[in-house]
């Protein structure tokens, strides 16, 4: 048989396949979240996230040097708000000694090269476990952007690189930068979660900071999965308004978006595969459905393939130490 071109020839051993590689996977390109909480020497591992623990700052700091003696160099923090400081304001979320705040500079301190980016939103806060002040059964938009804006103030103020506004409120983002620049941090990043879906994929989340929502859905705020061209409006918007990293989110059921946001868009854009899409595979392996570690780190370069130059995934440290 006479072949003019024989593709297996590039694939024929792992030398080759590696000389040919289009897609590798770096330390650097994941942002690890972290789940923080209040007290001392706690460490509470999340029933649907198996293996991902909330943790007290002393903790976290730990986790935090590990991670960045592995090489990663970015973190993303969640706090579980105490019940008795929720409200139907927020205002927790910009108390100067909050537990963000106090995790934020803790952590700056002790790894002070780390990038510490927050969630900026008020779901941990809110009685009713939304990303919205809610008026009349209506989460309503604009009082909701003033309380985001004290809430990055208050991130910025204390050591934040850059706030991720994951409300999908309208006009967070232009009014988060304005406030940022007329109180002079002019330092200060922000990631927007452009185009967030209204996912089934944050259940475990959800379970970690005990934010799901008290009554209805998140779907007047948060993208319908159907939508493509939204998600490209969603993120230009956010781009003129004056994101630095645009973000889609969940990751693997949207992967089209992904690489349709990377071609429109001249920032970074990162993904977050989210804590439904580590749930999946690690019910799977337990239950010998999947090889956990091939399954990981296949997930994971498929995100990066796709067009995102940074990914959230509660797997970072692992795929990490899977790329030895
Ligand atoms: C809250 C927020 C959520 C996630 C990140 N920020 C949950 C939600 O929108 O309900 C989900 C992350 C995950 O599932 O891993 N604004």
């Amino acid at each position: 048989m006479y072949l003019q071109r024989r593709n297996r020839i590039l694939r024929n051993n792992p030398s080759i396949r590696s000389l040919v590689a289009e897609t590798i996977l770096r330390p650097s390109d994941f942002i690890a979240p972290l789940f923080i909480d209040e007290g001392e020497n706690v460490a509470f591992e999340i029933p649907s996230m198996p293996g991902y623990y909330r943790r007290s700052i002393d903790g976290t700091i730990q986790e935090v040097k590990e991670l960045w003696s592995l090489g990663i160099k970015s973190i993303l923090l969640f706090v579980k708000a105490a019940d008795d400081t929720k409200d139907n304001t927020g205002k927790e979320s910009w108390n100067p000694d909050g537990l963000m705040q106090r995790a934020i500079k803790a952590i700056k301190n002790a790894v002070p090269e780390m990038i510490v980016m927050t969630d900026v939103a008020l779901d941990p806060y809110s009685v009713y476990g939304h990303d919205g002040i809610v008026e009349n059964g209506e989460k309503v938009n604009d009082p909701t952007v003033e309380a985001l804006v004290k809430m990055s103030l208050s991130h910025a103020a204390a050591g934040a690189d850059i706030v991720a506004p994951s409300d999908m409120m309208d006009g967070r983002i232009g009014a988060i930068r304005e406030a940022l620049e007329q109180n002079n941090f002019t330092k200060t990043g922000i990631m927007a979660y452009s185009a967030k879906y209204a996912s089934c994929f944050y259940g475990p989340f959800r379970d970690a900071l005990d934010s799901a929502p008290g009554f209805g859905d998140k779907k007047t705020y948060q993208m319908d999965y159907a939508n493509r061209i939204e998600a490209i409006k969603e993120t230009l918007m956010d781009i003129e308004e004056g994101a630095d990293i645009v973000m889609v989110k969940p990751a693997m059921t949207y992967l089209d978006i992904i690489r349709e946001v990377k071609n429109a868009v001249d920032v970074p854009v990162s993904a977050y595969h989210v804590s439904g899409e580590y749930a999946m595979i690690k019910a799977a392996a337990k239950m010998g459905w999947l090889n956990e570690d091939k399954a990981v780190l296949e997930c994971l370069t498929s995100i990066k393939r796709a067009g995102a130059d940074l990914i959230a995934t509660y797997f970072a440290k692992d795929a990490v130490k899977l790329l030895g």
